[in-house]
């Protein structure tokens, strides 16, 4: 009868130790039974070794997390000391703006060392460039409550020979200043206008389009250079200088250089956090004597946040604060 199992004539024996020759069929099934019995106890293996991992790998990296925290359970086993780092915040921290600002620069070199700002030349230096001469318009003044009688008031508070604006926009408070000073027999006095001459985001659509002028050439806008037109159109590049520096960089930039004021206006962002800041950098560059003054004491916005840092900050230095229209002034509390 023909088997349709294969059948090998051949009575050696094969390498699993199965004698051929025999019972074919018994020889196979022998055969499978062991490569079975291989096959599952390859599996068994992995499963093991996988099962392993799984729980010793985390078992390890806890370990080793323990030690390097400096637990106590792990110490004795540890040879790493722990890293100790020294606390660093405490409460007076949050008051630290820049702890010593440089000995008073004479005043006479005041304008050059601002200069070196800007390659050591003016900044007005073959003001303007080509390029944005047709951009520009003449005397494209705005600002907000800009030429309030308080600057008057203040100046003769001050009878200043340096004032930082901290916040100018188009320069309309800058020039008003530079008016009054004038008129006022101080032609000398110098304004450093501390901004980073972006506005706010978006600005030229402000109230229907109101700043649209300042236009944007590849996403900058031409403010700063708006600005120095209007100064140069009043005659008053000599004396309106401006800082394009953000209010933090810029004003610790003065207080490690030496340049102190007499009058400060503090008029940038209107946040809490913009105005706190700003007023603490800029408190330290005022000269004994000096006067702090500045503008949105009663704008909502963010809360007034203009407000509360005003009044937090004379809280904490015993001032008074002296609202007037829309702006604040700072007066000792005696
Ligand atoms: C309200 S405007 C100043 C108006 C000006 N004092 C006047 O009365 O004509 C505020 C100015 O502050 C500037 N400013 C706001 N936050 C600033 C920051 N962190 N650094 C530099 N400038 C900033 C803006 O670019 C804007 O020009």
């Amino acid at each position: 009868m023909f088997h349709s199992r294969p059948v090998r004539s051949s009575s050696a024996t094969s390498s699993a130790g199965i004698t051929m020759g025999s019972d074919p069929y018994t020889h196979h099934q022998d055969r499978k039974t062991h490569m079975m019995r291989k096959a599952f106890t390859c599996m068994f293996l992995f499963l093991l070794g996988y099962a392993a991992c799984l729980f010793v790998g985390p078992w390890w990296e806890n370990r080793n997390m323990l030690e390097s925290s400096g637990d106590p359970k792990s110490q004795s086993q540890s040879q790493t000391p722990p890293v100790v780092l020294p606390s660093i915040a405490r409460d007076e921290d949050f008051y630290r703006f820049p702890s010593k600002c440089a000995l008073p620069l004479p005043e006479s070199s005041i304008l050059s060392t601002v200069f070196k700002l800007f390659d050591n030349k003016s900044p007005y230096a073959n003001f303007p460039p080509e390029h944005l001469r047709p951009y520009l318009l003449h005397n494209e003044i705005h600002g907000w409550g800009s030429t309030n009688p308080v600057f008057e008031k203040v100046i003769r508070l001050a009878n200043p020979r340096i004032i930082i604006e901290v916040g100018t926009f188009l320069g309309n408070s800058a020039l008003h200043m530079a008016n009054v000073t004038r008129r006022l027999g101080l032609e000398n006095t110098i304004i450093l206008c501390m901004d980073d001459f972006r506005g706010w985001p978006g600005f030229a659509g402000y109230n229907q389009g109101m700043f649209r002028s300042v236009i944007d050439i590849n996403g900058d806008v031409i403010l700063m250079q708006q600005f120095m037109q209007n100064v140069v159109d009043a005659g008053e590049e000599e004396r309106i200088i401006p800082m394009p520096f953000a209010t933090g960089a810029g004003l610790d930039k003065l207080c490690l250089t030496g340049i102190y004021a007499d009058l400060i206006e503090v008029d940038a962002g209107h946040s809490f956090h913009s105005a706190w800041e700003d007023i603490n950098r800029a408190w330290k560059l005022l000269k004994p004597g000096g006067v702090m003054f500045g503008h949105d004491y009663f704008n909502g916005s963010e809360e007034y946040g203009v407000r509360r840092a005003v009044d937090k900050f004379a809280k904490e230095h015993n001032l008074r604060v002296e609202p007037n229209g829309e702006h604040w002034i700072f007066f000792p509390n005696t």
